[in-house]
C-alpha cells in the first residue's frame, strides 16, 4: 500500500494563484478578522503586530514549509503521506493528529460560522427593535443561547462546505477560493474606507499603528506566538493535503511567503475596519471576543449606510469562514476516501454525519445551562473542550512532531530537495530555513505546547 503512491494520478491545483488562494483561504478566517483585532487591541496595538510578524517569520513560515513538503512528497492525505514516506512507521499517527484536529475544529468553528449566517439574515430586518442592530448585547445573548436556530444555521454552513468539497479540488476548492479571496479583500477595503472616514477615526488608526511597548509582557509574546501559529492553519493536515495537490515543479517557498503575507494583510485590514469605527463611536477597543457580534452591530446601527455595510461585513465574515471550513473538511475526507477506498461523496456524507455529533453539542454549549463534560475530561462545555483540545494540545504537539520529522527525523533526507526542487530554485533561502527549522521553530512550538497545557 505504501509503495505505489507515485503512480496514482492525483488531482492538482491548476495554477499558482489557485494554490495560494486555497491555502490563504484556509489561513484567513475568523482568527484574522475576529481574534487578531481584539488581541492587538489588548496587547499594545502595533507592538503586538511587530512581535506577531517576527513569530510568523521564525515559526510560521518554517513550520508551513515542513508541512507542505511532507504533503508534496508523500502525495496523499496527512496520515497516508507520513506512512508513504516512512514505510508505514508510527510517524503516520502524527498525520492522524492533524486530521483529528481538522475534524474537531470543524465541529466548533461551524458554530461561530453559523452565527455569521444568522447575522446576514438579520441585516434585512435592520431596524427590528429586538434585533442585533438595535439591541446588540441582548440579542447576541439570546440568539446564541436559543438552541435550535443557531444549530440550523450551523447545519446549513456545514452543508455549504460539503457542497464545495464534493466538487473536488480543482472544480470545487480552487474555483471557489479563487474568486472568494479577491472578493473578500475588496469588501474589506470598502469597509475600511467607510471606517477610516468616520469622524474621530484617526484615533483608531493610531491605536493600531502606534506601538505601545508598555503593554508588552511575556503574555503578549505568547499570544503573538499562538496567533502566528493558529492563523496559518498549521498542524491540521490542511497545508499537508493541499501540498499533495501541488505539482513538484511549483515553488513552495514563494507560495508560503504569499500566504503569510496575505494573512497578515487581512489581519491588519481587519484592524483598520474595526478600530477606527470603535474609536469613532466610543466603544472600548479591548472589549474582547464580543467585538464582532456585539460592538460592531451597535456601530453599524449608528453609521450612515450602516445596513449596507453590515451586510457586506457579515458576508465577508462568512466567506472567510467558509474557505477555512472547506480546508478542514478536505483534510478529513481526503483521509477517509483514500484510506478506506471509498468515493469522495460517500466520504463526505460519512464525515459530516460524524462532525454533527460534536458540532451540535458545541453550538448547544451556549444554552443557559449547557451540558458539561465530566471533570476527568476537564469539566468544560463541548465547545470549550474541543477548542482546548485542538488549540492547546493536538495542534502544538502535531506541529512540534512534524517540524522534528523534517528537521531531525526521516524527513531531513529529502527536505532540501523538496524546498529547492532538486537544487534548481531558491538555494540561498535553504540554509536559514533549515537553521530555523532545526533550532528555533521546535523550541517555540514546544513553548506554546507547555504554556497551553499548564
Ligand atoms: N487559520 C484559521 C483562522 O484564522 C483557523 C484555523 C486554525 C484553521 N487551524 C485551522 C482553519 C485548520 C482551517 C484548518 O481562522
Amino acid at each position: 500500500m505504501a509503495h505505489d503512491y507515485k503512480s496514482k494520478p492525483r488531482d492538482t491545483f491548476g495554477s499558482k494563484f489557485g494554490i495560494i488562494a486555497a491555502v490563504a483561504g484556509s489561513a484567513i478566517g475568523l482568527g484574522n478578522i475576529w481574534k487578531f483585532p481584539y488581541m492587538a487591541g489588548a496587547n499594545g496595538g502595533s507592538a503586538f503586530l511587530l512581535i506577531y510578524l517576527v513569530f510568523l517569520l521564525i515559526l510560521g513560515v518554517p513550520a508551513m514549509m515542513a508541512e507542505f513538503t511532507v504533503g508534496r512528497k508523500g502525495r496523499a492525505n496527512a496520515f497516508t503521506s507520513f506512512a508513504n514516506l516512512t514505510g508505514g512507521s508510527a510517524w503516520k499517527w502524527v498525520g492522524m493528529m492533524g486530521i483529528l484536529s481538522s475534524f474537531f475544529i470543524f465541529s466548533f468553528y461551524s458554530t461561530v460560522a453559523g452565527w455569521t449566517l444568522g447575522y446576514i439574515v438579520r441585516t434585512f430586518t435592520f431596524t427590528d427593535p429586538t434585533g442585533p442592530f438595535v439591541q446588540p448585547e441582548g440579542y447576541f445573548a439570546q440568539f446564541s443561547a436559543s438552541g435550535w436556530l443557531p444549530v440550523l444555521y450551523q447545519i446549513i454552513f456545514i452543508l455549504f462546505t460539503a457542497l464545495v468539497v464534493k466538487l473536488g479540488v480543482t472544480k470545487g476548492i480552487e474555483r471557489t477560493t479563487k474568486w472568494m479571496m479577491p472578493v473578500l479583500l475588496l469588501l474589506m477595503v470598502i469597509i475600511v474606507i467607510r471606517s477610516v472616514t468616520l469622524p474621530g477615526a484617526a484615533a483608531g488608526v493610531s491605536f493600531l499603528f502606534k506601538p505601545d511597548f508598555s503593554k508588552v509582557t511575556i503574555d503578549t509574546c505568547l499570544n503573538a506566538m499562538g496567533q502566528a501559529f493558529f492563523s496559518l492553519s498549521l498542524a491540521a493536515g490542511v497545508v499537508l493535503i493541499y501540498g499533495s495537490y501541488v505539482k513538484s515543479t511549483d515553488n513552495m517557498m514563494t507560495s508560503t511567503a504569499s500566504v503569510a503575507i496575505s494573512s497578515t494583510v487581512v489581519a491588519v485590514l481587519a484592524g483598520l475596519m474595526i478600530f477606527p469605527a470603535t474609536f469613532s463611536f466610543g466603544v472600548a477597543p479591548t472589549s474582547g471576543p464580543n467585538l464582532i457580534y456585539v460592538a460592531l452591530p451597535s456601530i453599524f446601527r449608528n453609521m450612515v449606510g450602516g445596513q449596507f455595510f453590515a451586510l457586506l461585513f457579515f458576508i465577508l465574515l462568512s466567506m472567510a469562514a467558509l474557505t477555512s471550513t472547506i480546508s478542514m473538511l478536505e483534510a478529513v475526507i481526503g483521509f477517509v476516501s483514500e484510506h478506506f477506498h471509498i468515493s469522495r461523496s460517500t466520504a463526505i456524507w460519512l464525515s459530516i454525519a460524524a462532525v454533527a455529533i460534536f458540532a451540535i453539542p458545541a453550538t448547544l454549549s451556549f444554552m443557559p445551562e449547557p451540558m458539561l463534560l465530566p471533570s476527568w475530561l476537564g469539566g468544560k462545555t463541548v465547545f470549550g473542550t474541543l477548542d482546548f483540545l485542538t488549540s492547546n494540545i493536538l495542534m502544538p504537539a502535531g506541529c512540534l512532531l512534524t517540524v522534528l520529522f523534517v528537521g531531525w527525523g526521516p524527513g531531513r533526507k529529502w527536505f532540501r530537495d523538496e524546498v529547492t526542487n532538486g537544487g534548481t530554485i531558491g538555494r540561498r533561502w535553504y540554509k536559514p530555513l533549515e537553521f530555523l527549522l532545526k533550532w528555533v521553530t521546535p523550541v517555540l512550538v514546544a513553548v506554546i505546547l507547555v504554556w497551553g497545557v499548564l
